[in-house]
């Protein structure tokens, strides 16, 4: 008979910080789609098998439409402007075509040496405080936020108003005013640095983009999807990472012996990690999913980071192994979605990964391993809170 989850669990396992919560690793045992219901009581499906979840990403049957989400008993309005993440073809299309060449893999290299001069800058002034530090203030969150904050042209020293509301809507347990303030402030701080690169453009992506159809409202949408995408997942993956090498120490010494292994380490933690871990799609007409029909109008979820971990596509899943060589993991998604800031993603993770271990060979814990504050499973991205972590001066 078929599994059901009736609830996606909010916690992990005590002691597996890494690994995905025990109901939907054993949902994956049962089969690749399980029957789910939805926290507002609605009927749908929950997609764990990897060659599931890769084929509805590709299947344009299923919509990323915001308004059509079906979990809630209340109508979801559709995403504003330019927030083409929660939208479909065409309008998708309109916002991701013009930002595609700004971030090709060629554009990314030439922002290789500011990255290694920014991860230098945190590591000279984490060796200038000494230790203990926390990892995720002193090294994980400036490095991509001060690079995307370049990137598209937003003054790094005005991330108060927006960092902290970003990873309020995104990953806090607020209340629905607090929620509806952190994203009020947020758009209004875009809609003013809009009006002002128009009015004096500056050599960065958002004034590049000023050049272009699109209007101010969809310039600030787009804005805000490259802000919240662009630091947090970055900064989860350096920080978690970093958790996850030292408490792999065989594995930890492998790529301190072998830097050339860096490369092949990002990849393996991407998908061990997946801390991008679940998105949803939405059935635009009957589907039939892995011997299941799937009503039109109903939302799947689709667990990434359980699809990264499936025993029928990754061998030994639940191993962190830096030389493994089966490719082709879920951690950025796939199909039309598919995340567009990946080149700048891999390569901070290599700069930043390779300088912190070779700047302080006895990195450490500054604290046992159970008492690293971790995200809870609602927080969009997962992570830690803050890592604690020491050296030898
Ligand atoms: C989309 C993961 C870094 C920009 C996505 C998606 C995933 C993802 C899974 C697909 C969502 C879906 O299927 O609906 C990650 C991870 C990152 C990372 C794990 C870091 C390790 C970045 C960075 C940027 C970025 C640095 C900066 C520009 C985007 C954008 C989209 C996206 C704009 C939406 C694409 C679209 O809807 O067409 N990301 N991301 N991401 N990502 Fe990333």
């Amino acid at each position: 008979s078929l599994h059901t989850v009736t609830t996606l669990p909010t916690e992990r396992q005590p002691g597996c910080p890494f690994d995905p919560p025990a109901e939907l690793v054993d949902a994956r045992r049962h089969g690749p789609i399980s029957r789910y219901t939805h926290p507002g009581g609605k009927p749908g499906w929950l997609i764990t098998g990897y060659d599931l979840v890769r084929s509805v990403l590709a299947d344009s049957r299923f919509s990323s439409r915001k308004e059509l989400l079906n979990v809630v008993d209340f109508e979801i309005p559709p995403a504003p402007p330019g927030e083409f993440l929660l939208m479909d073809e065409p309008q998708h299309g309109r916002y991701r075509k013009p930002l595609v060449g700004k971030f090709t893999a060629r554009r990314m290299r030439l922002l290789t040496e500011r990255i290694e001069q920014i991860t230098t800058d945190c590591l000279d002034a984490m060796e200038k405080t000494g230790p203990p530090t926390d990892l995720v203030t002193a090294f994980a969150k400036p490095i991509p936020t001060i690079i995307i904050c370049e990137l598209l042209g937003v003054p790094y020293q005005d991330r108060d108003s927006f960092q902290e509301q970003i990873d309020k809507f995104m990953n806090g347990e607020p209340s629905e005013e607090e929620l509806i303030a952190a994203y009020t402030a947020t758009q209004n701080y875009l809609a003013e640095l809009v009006v002002a690169k128009r009015a004096n453009p500056t050599d960065d992506v958002l004034s590049e983009l000023t050049d272009s159809d699109l209007t101010d409202e969809e310039l600030k949408g787009i804005s805000l999807i490259l802000l919240a995408a662009g630091f947090d997942t970055t900064a989860n993956m350096l920080a978690l990472g970093t958790f996850a090498l030292l408490q792999n120490p065989a594995q930890l010494a492998e790529l301190r012996a072998d830097p050339a292994l860096a490369d092949r380490a990002v990849e393996e933690l991407l998908r061990y990690l997946s801390v991008a871990k679940t998105f949803m799609r939405t059935a635009l007409v009957d589907v039939e999913v892995g011997g299941q029909t799937i009503k039109a109008g109903t939302t799947v979820v689709l667990s990434y980071n359980t699809a990264n971990r499936d025993p029928e596509r990754f061998t030994d899943p639940h191993v962190l192994d830096l030389h493994r060589q089966d490719g082709g993991h879920l951690a950025f998604g796939h199909g039309t979605h598919l995340c567009l800031g990946q080149q700048l993603a891999r390569i901070e993770m290599r700069v930043a990964f390779s300088a912190l271990l070779n700047r302080f060979p006895t990195l450490r814990l500054a604290v046992p391993a159970e008492e690293v504050g971790l995200r809870p499973e609602t927080a969009d991205i997962y992570g830690v809170k803050c890592l604690p972590v020491t050296w030898d001066a």
